[in-house]
């Protein structure tokens, strides 16, 4: 396929803030289109995002580079921006317009072949094999850290549903649960209007960083739903550690105390599944011992990383053969092209870790990562709270993981 013109526009992500999206024309001048997402707690080592005016320079250059090549794959393209672009991070040529231009070129594919997009990225990187695994949905309910001004250290407080009978049950029934969960928040605080974090999930104060724990996991138990609910927990821990401790709901802590700490919330929630980023971004070791830790667990426990591995194959491979992760997330825009990111999800299936496709804080009406769940058979997809902001993204898994796969 040749590349005839590329287009870089800025519209708005969730927040009402500025991200891009990326059109590109085929030869009969037909436009695809992609939108790319935009993080709050990015990752350190994460793809560089580029503002409007080098984004454009970079898509021009780009444009002429390709003139007239004839791309038969996902790869072919994305191999000539990466050796282009010639950083680690991308800095030239930026993360969001390169992943614009490669997930933009994979659907013009698609047209072409007359299949959708998530069977182009089955075909062309893992071997055509369609999984019958149905994701479980990661859905954050309590937003606190970066993504809400209340008082909570802890960045996310996530149901984990297993889709169990029809996938449209599953929802609905998680979609109850968001409302339950308001409702007790809403005699908790007093208040009416509840605020909401930038995942959709309820954003109020509490008492201490377990007390979401605690009333989620009441609120499981009470509506008998603890066959098919678990708890997970984004720390995202590198937003509160400072100089080799961490705030912690205003004390101060050592690793080895916030360690402590976790280990007593998995002994006292046993609903309590995953936990993401527990410590900084930089201490693989104290992922490790925590990992260690929670090991005498019937039901594995997930240590997951994503600040910390930011969908790099590398990283993947060095922090799961230090024993630091046994799941990573998945986020296309931390490593800039799909070839890039098909190739750490495959390289993490291989070292047996789970894969959990997700979204960033800052969304578009892009509901791509559902494709790229799809197609490499995830065993988790990431996607906020079941509220307007992210309802795309439940509409598009209902409509390409349908019931008939149990
Ligand atoms: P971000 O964070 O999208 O704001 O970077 C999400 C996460 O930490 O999982
Ligand atoms: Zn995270």
């Amino acid at each position: 396929m040749i590349i005839k013109d590329i287009v870089v526009r800025e519209i708005l992500d969730t927040r009402g803030e500025k991200t891009i999206e990326v059109a590109i024309a085929d030869e009969d001048l037909r436009a695809f289109y992609a939108q790319i997402p935009s993080g709050r707690s990015r990752g350190k080592s994460e793809a560089a995002v580029l503002g409007m005016a080098a984004a454009e320079n970079a898509a021009a250059k780009i444009e002429r580079a390709v003139q007239g090549v004839d791309f038969k794959t996902v790869e072919e393209l994305d191999r000539r921006m990466i050796e282009m672009d010639g950083t680690p991070n991308k800095e030239k040529l930026g993360g969001n317009v390169m992943l614009g231009i490669s997930l933009a070129f994979a659907r013009a594919l698609a047209f072409e072949r007359k299949v959708e997009l998530w069977q182009v990225l089955n075909e062309e990187f893992f071997g055509g094999k369609v999984s019958p695994v149905r994701p479980l949905i990661f859905s954050n309910l309590i937003n606190g850290g970066k993504h809400a001004k209340n008082d909570l250290p802890i960045q996310e407080y996530m149901v984990v549903v297993r889709p169990r009978g029809s996938y449209v049950k599953t929802v609905g029934k998680l979609m109850k649960f968001y409302e339950v969960l308001g409702e007790a928040l809403r005699r908790k605080t007093g208040e009416e209007e509840l605020p909401l974090g930038d995942e959709g999930g309820y954003a109020v104060n509490f008492e201490d960083a377990f007390e979401p724990v605690q009333l989620m996991a009441d609120l499981i138990a009470e509506h008998n739903l603890e066959d098919q609910f678990r708890l997970g927990l984004d720390a995202a821990a590198s937003s509160f550690y400072e100089s080799g401790h961490y705030n912690f709901g205003g004390l101060k802590l050592d690793a080895a105390t916030l360690r402590k700490t976790y280990e007593d919330w998995f002994a006292w929630a046993p609903g309590l599944l995953s936990i993401e980023d527990p410590f900084d971004e930089e201490k693989g070791a104290d992922f490790a011992a925590l990992r260690k830790a929670l090991g005498g667990f019937a039901e594995e426990k997930l240590v997951v990383g994503d600040d910390l591995t930011v969908t790099s194959e590398a990283l993947i491979k060095k922090y799961a053969g230090e024993g630091a992760v046994n799941a990573v997330i998945i986020k296309a825009n931390q490593i800039g092209t799909l070839t890039e990111t098909c190739a750490a999800m495959s390289a993490a299936a291989s070292l047996g870790l789970k894969r959990i496709v997700s979204h960033r804080s800052g969304e578009t009406e892009d509901n791509f990562l559902i494709h790229l769940a799809r197609a490499a058979g995830a065993e988790g997809v990431k996607i906020g709270a079941p509220h307007e902001s992210r309802i795309g993204k439940y509409n598009e898994l209902l409509r390409l993981l349908p019931d008939e796969m149990i």
